[in-house]
């Protein structure tokens, strides 16, 4: 049955933020070559490794680093940060070694104004590469052309005093919007995509990709209703995005997308897509299986305030699983992601560590690819950024509480100084906590958040049950979550407790207990399920 499904089907995906991984030269980003040497630790090809099939890199390219490595300078080249086409070619080669597939990242919707398509843009009216960026004549009062707002804050539009014009940002004026509605752009986009297949990638997640194509004469959009807004700041927030987002005409841009990586066969395409559940669901394909593999799913994570512990609860998760689970259609394939490097740590975000424990289960037993963000396996908490240590663009614009600094914190490999992540002082403090939440402390012990992921992703990859079995959720009292991955040979029984209390349900099966949050039990049940606090359970039905 395995072989016939593609392989990102059964796959679990890990992302890498590569300056926060490994520093492997000693300045305190972490590096390619750092990823290199903690390949074993991703999968050895036993069960002591964590045991994760692919991998998704953020930008590792050419970048002035004004949002990371998401402003990108040249893309077909690895910035010297982080090491150069070489060690990427090795990482590649070393990933295969241990079976493991690589997925790179993306950036379609803009460059950095120090690309050099841009310096072409930006030199005159007349130059050949003018309209391959977004550029308009001020308002009769000099003012920007519309009131599109940027997402980091401010105005969309950045004044250029040498051709007297505005060019459009959705991100930091350092991030200028290509413009796809020239074809030869797409053209330089698809070839960039060829580049990266050429060297070996796996697939492709696709940074904002639903922004890309805007209306063509960029109407002024409509305001939210009542909308407060992030801070001072804030235009972006105030505003309905109905004709920068999801415009018409984006899905056959997406099509053309996914011909370009049909043309080598068994790639990934996977969206950075926050829209709505239905909206989402149409970047599976209109009819057919004809744009992403996997449109990111994150209706686990966007409860609109991003750090709510009071939306843990089982109800709310049954629903929006159930949702989603029914919505995907037939020729897709379900997701799910429960952090990455633009939001708070899943833990900080549902409220402890020890409710990340059940997360974790229910992130590796649903019926689809779970993406786990590094160091969620070692239970993660956000980490404290002084205001005055604040490096991401979002934070240092739109205010200190909006910074992503606390999801980017250094991956703490040990109780050495500076967690074992680097020899110097990294470029984000390593989190307080360092010394106890680090891979190898957690790697002696048998109880631990890393020996849980280990034990759910072994489980996951031996069961065909857990992969590709059906999904149905039950009905059960006490803020528990249920339900059933069934196949025509096996049945399983997935139970939550949501609840920072032991709690007691009935439910109309007995079985085995398979694996628990906990790590300490494997007894029986018969109608009634006892759990412990927090407590998940994976039960293999008897009866
Ligand atoms: C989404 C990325 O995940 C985020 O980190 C970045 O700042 C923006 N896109 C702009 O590329």
């Amino acid at each position: 049955m395995t072989q016939t499904r593609p392989w990102w089907e059964s796959a679990v995906v890990y992302q890498i933020y590569p300056r926060s991984f490994k520093d492997s030269s000693g300045n305190g980003v972490g590096d390619l070559q750092g990823i290199i040497e903690k390949l074993d630790y991703l999968n050895d090809g036993t069960p002591n490794s964590l045991g994760i099939d692919a991998i998704w890199l953020s930008p590792f390219y050419e970048s002035p680093m004004k949002d990371f490595g998401y402003d990108i300078s040249d893309y077909r080249n690895v910035d010297p940060l982080f090491g150069d086409l070489a060690t990427f070619d090795k990482l590649v080669a070393e990933a295969h070694k241990r079976n493991i597939k690589i997925i790179v990242d993306y950036v379609p919707n803009h460059t950095s104004d120090e690309h050099k398509w841009f310096t072409e843009s930006k030199s005159s009216k007349d130059n050949p590469k003018r309209d391959w960026y977004i550029w308009r004549d001020a308002q009769a009062d000099g003012s920007p052309p519309n009131n599109w707002g940027s997402i980091f804050g401010g105005s969309a539009w950045e004044w250029d005093d040498i051709t007297q014009q505005y060019y459009f940002h959705q991100f930091v004026p350092g991030q200028p919007d290509l413009n796809w509605r020239n074809p030869e752009v797409r053209e330089a986009m698809y070839d960039v995509l060829r580049f990266w297949m050429d060297h070996g990638v796996d697939g492709f997640r696709m940074d904002v990709v639903y922004m890309v194509w805007k209306h063509p004469e960029m109407l002024d959009q409509p305001l939210i209703p009542g909308a407060v807004g992030r801070g001072p700041n804030d235009l972006y927030g105030l505003q309905q995005q109905i004709y920068s987002q999801n415009y018409d005409g984006i899905h056959d841009i997406m099509k053309e997308l996914r011909s370009t990586l049909d043309e080598y066969g068994d790639k990934v395409m996977i969206g950075e897509i926050w829209l709505p559940l239905l909206e989402r669901m149409r970047y599976y394909g209109d009819g057919q299986n004809d744009e992403f593999h996997m449109p990111f799913n994150f209706d686990l994570i966007d409860d609109g305030t991003f750090q709510n512990p009071t939306s843990w609860q089982a109800k709310r998760f049954r629903t929006l699983i159930d949702q989603h689970d029914a919505a995907v259609p037939e020729y897709g394939w379900p997701n799910y992601v429960l952090g990455n490097h633009d939001v708070p740590r899943l833990a900080s975000r549902i409220g402890g560590v020890h409710r990340a424990r059940t997360a974790a289960m229910m992130l590796l037993t649903l019926r689809g690819t779970p993406t786990i963000y590094m160091g969620e396996e070692i239970g993660m908490v956000n980490g404290i950024i002084p205001p005055e240590k604040v490096q991401d663009p979002q934070g240092l614009v739109l205010g200190h509480e909006f910074t992503r600094d606390v999801c980017r914190t250094p991956m703490p490999w040990s109780d050495d100084k500076y967690a074992g992540f680097s020899t110097t002082e990294p470029w984000l403090p390593v989190n307080a906590d360092y010394q106890t939440a680090n891979v190898a402390t957690e790697q002696n012990d048998a109880h631990s958040m890393l020996s849980l992921y280990k034990a759910l992703i072994n489980l996951r990859k031996q069961n065909a049950t857990l992969l590709f079995g059906s999904y149905q959720s039950l009905d059960s009292a006490n803020n528990t979550y249920c339900y059933l991955r069934q196949t025509d040979s096996e049945s399983m029984l997935i139970v939550l407790n949501f609840n920072d209390e032991p709690t007691s349900i009935n439910l109309p099966y007995s079985g085995d207990i398979i694996l628990s949050t906990t790590l300490q039990r494997t007894d029986a049940i018969d109608q009634t399920v006892e759990l412990d606090s927090n407590e998940g359970l994976i039960i293999k039905i008897t009866g």
